[in-house]
This record gives C-alpha cells, structure tokens and sequence, in this order.
C-alpha cells in the first residue's frame, strides 16, 4: 500500500478516510496545530462539572425554583451541565447507540447510499467536518438527519441496521420532549417565563441528530475528532458510550480558562447550550467550546441531539433583557443564517457563527 502519510486533505474525502479505512498511521493532514492543545493535562474528577436532577422540575414550586438557581449558574458559568434523573429510560439509551454503532458497522456499500457533502441535505452520511475541504481532517464518521417532525423524516432514515429506525425514533421523540422541558426552565431562568420559545420550539422547531462514530486512533496525542467549537443550537443534549468530550470552562485560572474532561456515568445525558441561547439571554449565558479527544482502542459513538427554532425562524435578543446599561448584544440569525455561514467558513480554524453575530459597540 502506498503511503499517504503526507498526502492532503483532499485525498481523504468520505468513503476514503483514514478512519474508515482504519489506517495503522496518522495523516499529517490529521495532525492537529499545537493552539487546539490536544495534549493538555486534564480535569477529570465529576464534580468540576455541573449535574442538576432535573426531575425536581416536576417537583414542589421550591424544588422547581432550586433547580433553575442551579441551571442559571452552570449556564453562566459554564455554558454545560450534565442532567439525571431525566425520565428516560436506560433501555432507551441503550438501544439507541446500539442501532448507532450497528449502522456504522455496516458494509461501505449499505453506508454509501447516505454519503453526501451536502449541509443541506435532511440525511446525510459523511467523515471529518467538511468532508477533505477542511485544511485539517478529523478522526470522526457520522450520520446526520433531521429528526422532527418524526413522521416527516424516518422514512428517509437507514432501513439498516433493521431496527435503526424504530430505536433511533424512540430515542430523538424522547430527548425532544425533555429539550422543550429544559429549554422552558432556561427562558424561565431568564426572566422570560417558561413558555416563552415553547409555541415556536414545539411547533416547528428543529430537531437535528448528529450520530457520531471516532473509531480508534492509532495516535490519539496528534489528531482530535472534533475540533474546538460550539453549536449552533440553543441546546444539544448528548448521549456518548465513552469519554472523549472535553469542555472549556472560561472562568478557570482567573478568567484564562482551561480544558475540563467530561467523565462518562452511564445513564447521564450532557447538555450544551448554544449560540441562540447565548443570543437569547443577550450574552448572559455562554455557548460552551467543546471539542473530542481519542483513544487508540475503542469506538466511540455519540448521539448529539441539537434543538433549534425553525429553518427560517430568526433568534433575537428579547426586548425584556435589554436596557440602558444592557443594549441588544447580538444580531438576530436562523438555521438557515447558521448553514450559509458553514458553507462559506471553515470551522476547523475557529471560525465561530457567534462571533459574526456580535454587535460591536
Ligand atoms: C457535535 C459534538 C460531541 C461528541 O456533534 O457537535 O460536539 O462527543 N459532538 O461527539
Ligand atoms: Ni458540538
């Protein structure tokens, strides 16, 4: 086999990565700039990341006010918090990163049928970020598709592995209606009440799936299977089978920051808040920079559920946050606005669709 250790981007398109291909080497295209700090010393004790019980939302009116005490700071400070006691059933879960894993398994041909380098495309199987347009490739294979309104979407779903559908269906319908629960407590943590988004989020609110599968990397020191980002989102609620997710807490070491590894605990869900929630609290709360690290044994697959507004649905700071002291902080934007920007930038470099939205004053 030839070498293609110093073979570009370019040569590594989907279908013909290097990690689905399992390549015994790392690409040099793959090797991260020493800026990303793939080879930090890490956090990894739990407790340096927020969890909130979430089923005190149900709970006594105190109990409800307790929780969005603690939802208000991890969203300041953190722009993350891990949830338990959420309601859904561990089976459910279960089931779900298995149908993930077995799609992933399936032969390249089955996974083909998907491939697509299209952002706008409702289903779409693809490697990396940008599919070898990206300066720098990443050690990621994913499946992405738009999850709601369900009926709308499973259709064009894989009919394979058999019980992708039904599995995957269970999984996003939950997850969706705890999204609603968890976006009421944050607008109603702001001020805005609970039901603010709740019409808009639940009627036509997007529901997009990004089913990531980081097979093993042979140099898990000098790749990363996600570069540091945030979403676009205003949530994404995350279910992985493995660690690998790192956060950037912004207020460690006096305000220069730091990597904090998330630990795995079977059954917790990771909630991130995105770029329309940082618009929506007017800069108050922080869409949080997380990236993926590797490991050199096993699959690693995620499930990351991200909930938006709608296609065309703009995001804009509301008129009760602002103020003399507090003037309107970010321009309003959609979806639609969030995949013009993916085409024309290149996320793997920094770019940030929250930094186009600011408002310079
Ligand atoms: C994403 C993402 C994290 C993960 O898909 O946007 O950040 O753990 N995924 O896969
Ligand atoms: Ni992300």
């Amino acid at each position: 086999m030839e070498n293609e250790k110093g073979a570009s981007s370019s040569n590594f398109k989907m279908g013909n990565s290097a990690q689905e291909r399992s390549l015994p080497y790392v690409p040099d295209c793959y090797v991260v700039p020493s800026s990303y700090e793939p080879r930090d010393a890490l956090d990894s004790k739990s407790e340096s990341v927020p969890t909130i019980d979430i089923s005190r939302l149900k709970g006594s009116d105190d109990e409800r006010r307790e929780v969005i005490q603690e939802l208000r700071l991890a969203c300041q400070f953190f722009g993350f918090f891990q949830i338990v006691n959420h309601g859904i059933d561990q089976r459910i879960l279960d089931e779900a990163l298995a149908v993930a894993k077995g799609f992933f398994e399936l032969p390249a041909k089955e996974k083909n049928k998907f491939m697509s380098n299209d952002v706008y495309a409702p289903v779409r199987y693809s490697t990396s970020l940008k599919d070898g347009l990206d300066k720098t490739q990443f050690w990621r294979i994913f499946l992405k598709h738009y999850a709601h309104p369900l009926h709308r979407w499973i259709h064009l779903w894989p009919q394979n592995p058999p019980e992708y559908r039904e599995k995957m269906g269970k999984f996003c319908e939950e997850v969706r209606i705890l999204s609603l629960e968890i976006m009421g407590a944050i607008t109603e943590s702001l001020g805005l009440g609970r039901d603010y988004l709740s019409s808009r989020m639940n009627e036509n609110g997007l529901q997009v799936m990004a089913v990531n599968c980081y097979p093993p990397c042979p140099d898990p020191k000098t790749a990363l299977g996600l570069p540091p980002h945030s979403d676009y989102s205003c949530i994404t609620i995350l279910l992985q089978n493995l660690t690998g997710l790192e956060i950037f807490d912004l207020t460690a070491h006096g305000g220069s920051g730091r990597w904090v590894h998330v630990p795995e605990v079977k059954g917790v869900l990771k909630v991130h808040i995105g770029d329309h929630v940082e618009v929506l609290s007017n800069g108050l709360y922080k869409s949080v920079i997380h990236k993926v690290t590797l490991n050199e044994e096993k699959t690693r697959i995620s499930l990351a559920s991200l909930h938006s507004l709608g296609m065309d649905d703009k995001m804009s700071v509301p008129c009760q946050l602002v103020n003399d002291e507090n003037p309107v902080r970010y321009r309003e934007s959609s979806f639609n606005d969030f995949l013009g920007f993916l085409v024309k930038n290149d996320i793997s470099q920094g770019d940030r669709f929250i930094d186009t939205l600011r408002i310079k004053y």
